[in-house]
């Protein structure tokens, strides 16, 4: 029997017509705005597992810390027998969950979500090997979309790690956090990552190292519409560019151009003008208070069971049920 499942929601047409509609209407409009999510082809998921290593990107190491002091809570509170993980990437943090729940003697199946194959399908394969009982139901697809296709179980942790919750809008938030509670059983419980509102010293160069990995990873959304949309941005013409917005409160990347520029997007037969000095913004990464965080899960319908955050109040995780 095999013990590995993989399913994809995005249709082959999938980068055809979704990439192509975000293009036309991100960068149609003003200001020129691109979804987050085409980072990720496989040598953007390569790039920012190479952000996570960086000594200036505090999230992942901080959000491994607790895991490793928490996970055994989360395990004793939600003795799951199911882990579902929304944009689960390398899955490597993950393992300090799988752990828990082995030790516990409940776990039986992992369900990674993420819309890039070039991430999920090496991070199964590996957690295949480490772990000779698990089964393991990947799926491709946009958890902004596809809430709806996640396996029914017992019980299922829904874990949504790395403060990716951050990369949406609070629009786009609501809606999510409604579609995860919508599909939730009254066993099953939410583990969410946070990043939390930090001193801009320290958050800024985050998103801005010295080594330049974050300007690649985020130049890595025009190399892959050069790609995928037969465009001819030239990557060299922009600048990488993170600002923290003390409003919403999130750290914003965005691609300067550096001159004027005409673009033509082939695959979209669409040509657009880039001012010199202009900016697409390609990136929100908000942060959070517990305050209001604990507030927007209860307007989705959660209630808090535990809040767990580390010394210096960077990073957090709560683990939440239905209310
Ligand atoms: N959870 C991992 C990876 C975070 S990077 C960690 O904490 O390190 C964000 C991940 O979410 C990437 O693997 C990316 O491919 C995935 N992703 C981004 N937008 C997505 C979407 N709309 N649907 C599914 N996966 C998405
Ligand atoms: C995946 N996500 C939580 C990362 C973040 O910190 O917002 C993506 C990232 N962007 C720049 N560096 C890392």
């Amino acid at each position: 029997m095999t013990r590995f499942v993989l399913d994809s929601h995005l249709p082959d047409d999938h980068l055809a017509k979704a990439l192509a509609a975000d293009v036309r209407a991100g960068l149609g409009g003003t200001p020129k705005t691109l979804p987050p999510k085409w980072f990720y082809d496989e040598r953007g998921s390569k790039l920012f597992d190479q952000i996570t290593e960086l000594a200036e990107y505090y999230p992942t190491r901080t959000e491994r810390e607790l895991l490793r002091t928490h996970s055994g809570d989360v395990a004793a509170a939600c003795p799951a027998d199911t882990l579902v993980e929304l944009g689960s990437g390398s899955s490597e943090k993950t393992r300090l969950l799988l752990d828990a729940l082995d030790k516990a003697g409940t776990l039986r199946r992992y369900v990674p979500v993420d819309v890039s194959p070039g991430a999920l399908i090496p991070a199964s394969e590996a957690l295949l090997t480490t772990y000779p009982r698990l089964e393991i139901h990947g799926l491709i697809a946009d958890f902004e979309k596809h809430l709806d296709h996640l396996p029914d179980a017992e019980r299922r942790i829904v874990a949504f790690l790395g403060g990716t919750i951050g990369n949406l809008t609070p629009a786009q938030r609501a809606e999510f956090l409604a579609g995860i509670r919508g599909g939730m059983g009254p066993n099953d419980m939410f583990l969410l990552g946070t990043g939390l509102v930090i001193d801009p010293a320290v958050l800024v160069p985050a998103y801005d190292d010295a080594a330049g990995v974050t300007a690649e990873f985020n130049k890595n959304v025009l190399r892959v519409i050069n790609r995928d949309l037969d465009a001819d941005f030239d990557l060299d013409a922009y600048e990488h560019v993170a600002v923290w917005d003390a409003g919403p409160e999130w750290i914003e990347m965005r691609l300067r151009s550096q001159r004027d520029q005409r673009v033509r997007i082939g695959g979209l037969d669409l040509d657009i003008s880039v001012a010199a000095g202009e900016q697409i913004r390609t990136e929100i990464s908000a942060k959070f208070r517990k305050a209001g965080i604990t507030a927007e899960l209860a307007a989705a319908g959660f209630e808090l069971v535990a809040w767990w955050q580390d010394p210096d109040a960077r990073f957090a995780l709560s683990l939440s049920r239905p209310a």
